[in-house]
């Protein structure tokens, strides 16, 4: 005969991994390079940032961000890949090969408001549906992708 309340604890333990799923129970994101390893390291980023501008060629609400950038897309990719590389707790590698950046900074000469900004976010979030990661890293990616995003804007 089985104890009633092992039957319980079974239970419960159960519910507690449908709920939050069995993978997820320890999984954390954002300390140390957890965020960086999660995006499959520099390989991952570099896949997700070629799909990135890809999105953003293709979709028409990205129309008007796209034309903002300068036709050398080889370079815009690489500065983004290696600034997410640094962003996401691996190696500084925008800084090795560019100098220092700050985010704002290097937005002020764009006209960066809400669409602009949620146009770039929908590229991100498009690009992140075809990345090998799990489900829960692309929702928190792209929630995190928001305050840099944020602060890029400097219009109503
Ligand atoms: C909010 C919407 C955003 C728009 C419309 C936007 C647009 C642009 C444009 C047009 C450039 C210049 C690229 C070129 O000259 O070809 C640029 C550069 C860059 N962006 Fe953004 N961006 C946005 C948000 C972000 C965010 C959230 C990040 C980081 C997470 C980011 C990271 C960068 C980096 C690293 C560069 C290179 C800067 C440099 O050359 O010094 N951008 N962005």
């Amino acid at each position: 005969m089985f104890d009633v309340h092992l039957i319980i604890v079974m239970i419960v333990a159960l519910v507690c991994c449908i709920v939050h799923g069995v993978g997820n129970m320890q999984k954390t994101y954002g300390e140390g390079d957890d965020s960086f390893q999660a995006a499959g390291g520099e390989e991952g980023i570099r896949k997700l940032v070629q799909e990135f501008y890809r999105q953003m060629a293709l979709l028409p609400e990205a129309e008007a961000i796209f034309t903002m950038h300068n036709s050398d897309l080889d370079t815009t990719i690489d500065k983004l890949a290696r600034f997410l590389c640094g962003w996401l707790g691996g190696p500084k590698l925008f800084s090795e090969k560019y100098g220092s950046i700050r985010i704002p900074v290097a937005h002020r000469h764009l006209a960066i408001g809400p669409d602009e900004r949620d146009a770039w976010l929908l590229c991100m979030e498009k690009a992140l549906e075809s990345q090998p990661f799990d489900e829960d890293f692309k929702r928190y990616l792209l929630e995190q992708l928001f305050v840099p995003a944020e602060r890029s804007r400097n219009q109503d």
